[in-house]
């Protein structure tokens, strides 16, 4: 299949081209767009057969449920059998925007979408090319992350070309994500609303506006015999090809033990990188180097992360190196993804 690559700005959008995207979704094709957390990789939600394209374009295992998008508030009660006073007031403080909420689903949202449950998460974006995709394929886009199952998240048209070229219809190339991790995911199903993925929603926003959420306990800890409630969050995920290593501790403790480390792959002919920041990243000795931006801006290191990871790719880097990132606010969400990329693997330097 060609798959067509169209640039689309968002100060003046072509709505002939949106048109031409709405109308691959509702005929059953994909299309990727552009979110302001990551790409989407998209197909009508109410069709089952779009639904397992898309699990086929991603290499993704079917039991894994996707997000339905949509672009107004009103389209909500369609595809939900109820609606808590909870997700009203999420809505209201957050929607549009990087949240995605889990409900009890009506029965017009096929099991296809919802990987076998009868529970479906919704997500309203704030990106403006999305919402008049979204509206011009009928409402409900059931889209999941645009990239090859287990690789980094997509967060240019670039990457997406690079997962997805010959397999689905179009890629509508909005520029780079705004904020570069996936949507925080609440579940809302539960008498306390519980966050099954962290992002740029924190923990602490959240709570701001409920009175109490729940932390999914598996979101930071290793796979302990516990199956985290997002199914999509127990496979190894947003990972590089290269072997990566977190290493967690006092900064020169860490340079110091990264350096030895480094010294030894090299001596093995091995092809080494680091992933630091830019208060650090001079310290460490030659090899492929990466700076994710400065420590105390967290959103820029959101944003850099998954290219970076790509980076590492393109080089053929053998073993990367990554400094570890505060948990507090969006270094939570950082965090987690890092830990899964690295499949958990952590050093604690004392
Ligand atoms: O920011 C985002 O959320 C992006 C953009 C494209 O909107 N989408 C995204 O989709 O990250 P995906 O498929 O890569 O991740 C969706 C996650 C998976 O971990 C999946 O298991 C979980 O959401 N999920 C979807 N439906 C669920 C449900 N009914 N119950 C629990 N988890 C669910
Ligand atoms: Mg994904």
């Amino acid at each position: 299949m060609d798959t067509k690559w169209i640039e689309i700005s968002k100060e003046h959008i072509d709505k002939e081209v949106l048109k031409e995207a709405g109308d691959i979704i509702k005929k059953g094709g994909l299309v990727a767009f552009p979110t302001e957390t990551v790409y989407g990789l998209g197909g009508d939600a109410l069709n089952p057969r779009s639904s397992q394209k898309i699990y086929e374009a991603k290499g993704r295992p079917s039991d894994n449920p996707l997000i339905v998008h949509i672009a107004r508030l009103e389209d909500l009660p369609q595809i939900v059998s109820y609606i808590p006073e909870s997700a009203k007031v999420l809505a209201e403080h957050f929607w549009p925007g990087p949240l995605t909420m889990i409900f009890q689903k009506s029965d017009i949202v096929p099991h296809e979408t919802t990987g076998g449950l009868e529970t479906v998460a919704v997500r309203f974006p704030s990106d403006v090319v999305a919402q008049e995709f979204i509206k011009e394929a009928g409402g409900f886009v059931a889209a999941p992350s645009a990239n090859t199952s287990g690789r980094p998240s997509p967060t240019s048209g670039r990457h997406v070309y690079e997962d997805m070229q010959g397999k689905i219809e179009m890629i509508l190339d909005g520029g780079s994500c705004e904020i570069g991790l996936e949507s925080t995911i609440v579940d809302l199903t539960e008498e306390i609303p519980v966050i099954l993925r962290p992002g740029y929603i924190t923990e602490e926003m959240l709570e701001s506006v409920l009175n109490k959420v729940n932390v999914d306990r598996t979101i930071l800890s290793a796979a302990s015999g516990i199956a985290p409630k997002a199914p999509g969050m127990k496979y190894r995920h947003y990972a590089p090809k290269g072997e990566l290593v977190i290493v967690k501790g006092k900064s020169g403790k860490v340079v110091s033990y990264v350096n030895d480390k480094l010294r030894e792959g090299h001596a093995q002919g091995r092809k080494m990188g680091v992933i630091a920041t830019d208060e650090t990243i001079d310290q460490y000795d030659a090899c492929v180097r990466k700076s994710v931006g400065r420590r105390t801006d967290e959103a820029s290191i959101a944003r850099r992360l998954y290219e970076i990871l790509r980076e590492f790719d393109r080089e053929d880097v053998e073993d990367i190196y990554a400094e570890a990132f505060d948990c507090s606010g969006m270094g939570q969400a950082i965090m987690n993804r890092l830990l899964k990329a690295a499949g958990h693997k952590i050093i604690e330097i004392s």
